[in-house]
């Protein structure tokens, strides 16, 4: 017994200060076929069994903390070269990069888009799409709006080469759409490109955008319609602003409105921007036209509803203080990065 205690006490010592190439070979010297401890084991045959049993299980308690103490110092060994490798290769990737890349931004309409339609989303409205591409039924026919309408003339509305198709002139068919695919009640709004056959100016172009509004249920009021755009435009540009709505005429509303706000730029005392009048023209809305109910298969006698359109190249001028609406398409680096 005490030269196995001895025996493996030097066996402990020798992995003390072992390397990783030389530790396998303490191993073997003590616990191979011919190893140190093993031999014992041959020494034992003049024993009784009870000595042999006690002795074995000596022996085999040496082996395993022998065993034990090369796999520790072995981790203990790779750990630390590890540990002085990644210290060794470690690189210091921030100066990898000798240029940082610009950072992007969402055009100004886009960005408008957006903001006016968190607004609305926040007032409980689902955002949907419509469709580029119209019929004349769409556009025109199912929103009660007559044959011998001048917005159908080709000044105003691009029509498809051979073709019965179109290009929307306005977000409304948006509308048809949505109360033929579904039941009241309805509450949505559809933002989208829009294209009229005009020329560009300042405040005119052949292709911008709208927001397209739509509430229907059985008991939907104009009050509730003065309501919501009220405050849609107070969250928009504020508490303080005055605002008016004024008697006006669509064809598929009856009755008819326009929502104009006391001028941004000269606070209501008249400029080149209001035409003096004060006022600006922020959007139309109405109750929807019991013939636009009629043409989706609604009954007008069951169902109210509210509509409404807005012009978002307006909304984004008067918002940022543009004067032209072409600088909103010619993607001027200069003045896009000033949103
Ligand atoms: N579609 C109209 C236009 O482009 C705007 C409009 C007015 C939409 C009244 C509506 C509405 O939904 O009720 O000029």
């Amino acid at each position: 017994m005490n030269r196995i205690d001895s025996i493996l006490k030097e066996a402990l010592d020798k992995v003390k200060t072992a390397e990783l190439d030389t530790i396998e070979n303490i191993r073997i010297e003590y616990l191979g076929k011919k190893g140190k401890i093993t031999e014992i084991l041959k020494t034992l045959s003049s024993l009784s069994i009870e000595e042999k049993k006690q002795i074995g299980s000596e022996i085999n308690a040496a082996k395993d903390a022998l065993n034990d103490a090369v796999e520790s110092k072995k981790k203990e060994i790779t750990n630390k070269l590890l540990e002085e490798k990644m210290k060794n290769e470690k690189i210091d990737v921030s100066s990898a990069f000798s240029f940082t890349f610009p950072k992007g931004h969402y055009h100004i309409i886009s960005r408008t888009i957006e903001e006016m339609s968190d607004i609305f989303v926040s007032l409980g409205f689902d955002v949907s799409q419509g469709r580029e591409i119209e019929t004349d039924w769409y556009n025109f026919e199912a929103l009660n709006i007559p044959k011998d309408h001048p917005a159908r003339d080709t000044q105003d509305t691009f029509y498809l080469e051979n073709s019965s198709n179109l290009l929307r002139t306005h977000t409304s068919p948006a509308q048809i759409h949505i109360m033929e695919e579904s039941k009241p009640p309805i509450k949505v709004i559809v933002p989208g490109r829009v294209y009229r056959n005009e020329a560009t100016d300042a405040t005119h172009s052949a292709i911008f955008h709208q927001i397209e509004g739509l509430v229907v249920g059985e008991k939907v009021t104009f009050a509730e319609l003065k309501g919501t755009l009220s405050l849609f435009i107070h969250r928009l540009f504020g508490q303080e602003l005055d605002l008016r709505f004024r008697p006006s005429h669509f064809q598929f509303t009856e009755p008819s409105a326009e929502v104009d706000i006391k001028c941004v730029l000269c606070g209501g005392k008249g400029c080149r921007v209001c035409k003096g009048s004060g006022w600006l023209e922020m959007l139309g809305c109405g109750m929807v036209h019991p013939n636009v109910f009629r043409a989706v298969k609604y009954d007008p006698e069951k169902y109210t509803g509210y509509a409404f359109g807005l012009g978002v190249e307006r909304f984004a001028m008067f918002k940022y203080g543009i004067d032209d609406m072409r600088v909103l398409y010619e993607n001027d680096l200069r003045v896009l990065r000033q949103f």
